[in-house]
């Protein structure tokens, strides 16, 4: 079978540090964009890398002209705390760079009339609960509710997932000739672990930090307070996600924004957790009013039933086997 031409954006971070493998090893090849330079391990995935800001016109152009890319895996962005320090930075990536690339590829797909499909990484922080009580009463929230997002970094995602299906469905709906050769497919992520990379920017990455600290025989105080839920997923089963999406057939798509789920637990939990296999660590609270706010607007969990009908979505990794088969060995691995 002809290998399907992948664009990776965002691709030096932690989902593109699993990603990129994966392609490679099936049926993609690989061309990368990414601000920083791509770390080395991940040079042997990728056929051509170019180092870019996403939301350079000619640059993004230039790719879609030369590399004759089928699917985008669009990963580059501002996370949601990193956002709040500089909305503006935020808003113009977030955004800026989404329509380049819905823009870009839709361009050249018109011209060649072959379609490109865009998968759009989008997140649970596309949810605003108002409160901590609705927050504790409502469970497993379906893809169409409360969607009030309190972040710069929410409120980009939720449009960015708009933008996509209007290139898909509606893009100058006033040419009644156009054509349309966007294929829009976007899943929203609960708050990724991966044993590989240490997060930055994100809202939830004090569940990661826990780990990857204590690991490092450092102990750790957790930004938010140790009664917050929220749901979590191990990066192999995001990947999983990724590709099982990217794979599956049109026609089974009910919806372009699905979400996905795997485990929801409490910070406490968390840290029971590592302090069984870590007992010297010191895991102590010292919630940050703002990012505790952030945290306390994202729902305790979500309904991912039409990702688990439309394209077989299921997570292999329970919280079980994510700490004991995936993080803590891999983790432990990383810094012994
Ligand atoms: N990590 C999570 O917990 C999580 C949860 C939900 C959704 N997501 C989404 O998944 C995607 C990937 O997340 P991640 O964890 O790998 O993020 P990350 O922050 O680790 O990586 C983002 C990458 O984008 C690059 N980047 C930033 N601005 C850029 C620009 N202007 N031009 C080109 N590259 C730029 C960065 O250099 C970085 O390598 C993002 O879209 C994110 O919103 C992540």
């Amino acid at each position: 079978m002809e290998k399907r031409i992948a664009l990776v954006t965002g691709a030096n971070g932690e989902v593109g540090h699993l990603l990129l493998g994966k392609l490679a090893a099936g049926n993609y090849e690989v061309v990368a964009l990414d601000l920083n330079d791509l770390d080395q391990t991940l040079s042997g995935f990728v056929k051509k890398f170019y180092k870019g800001d996403i939301t350079d016109e000619a640059l993004l152009s230039s790719i879609f002209q030369n590399e004759h890319i089928d699917i985008v895996f669009h990963l580059a962005a501002v996370l949601s705390t990193s956002g709040e320090k500089n909305p503006e930075l935020a808003h113009h990536v977030n955004v800026g760079g989404t329509l380049n690339i819905l823009k870009s590829a839709n361009t050249i797909s018109q011209a060649s009339k072959k379609k490109i499909t865009v998968i759009y990484p989008s997140s649970i922080a596309v949810y605003g609960l108002p409160d901590l009580v609705t927050k504790n009463s409502a469970s497993f929230i379906g893809e169409g509710q409360f969607t009030n997002p309190i972040t710069m970094y929410g409120i980009n995602k939720l449009y960015g997932e708009n933008l996509g299906i209007y290139f898909e469905k509606y893009y100058k709906l006033l040419e009644k000739s156009q054509e349309r050769y966007i294929d829009f497919r976007c899943i929203r992520f609960p708050g990724l672990i991966s044993a590989v990379t240490v997060p930055s920017g994100g809202t939830s990455d004090y569940a990661p930090e826990m780990i990857h600290t204590a690991a490092q025989g450092q102990g750790y105080e957790s930004f938010v307070r140790e009664d917050s839920v929220l749901p979590f997923m191990a990066m192999p089963d995001a990947v999983k996600a990724l590709l099982l999406i990217a794979d599956a057939q049109k026609e089974k798509l009910t919806q372009n924004v699905y979400n996905v789920s795997s485990f929801s637990v409490s910070a406490k939990e968390i840290a029971e957790i590592v302090l069984k296999v870590f007992p010297e660590t010191m895991i102590g609270y010292n919630p940050d009013p703002a990012r505790q706010r952030i945290v306390d607007s994202w729902p305790s969990n979500v309904n991912d039933t039409t990702a688990r009908r439309d394209w077989s979505w299921s997570p292999d990794y329970d919280i079980k086997k994510a700490f004991e088969e995936y993080l803590i060995p891999e983790i432990t691995k990383k810094y012994s």
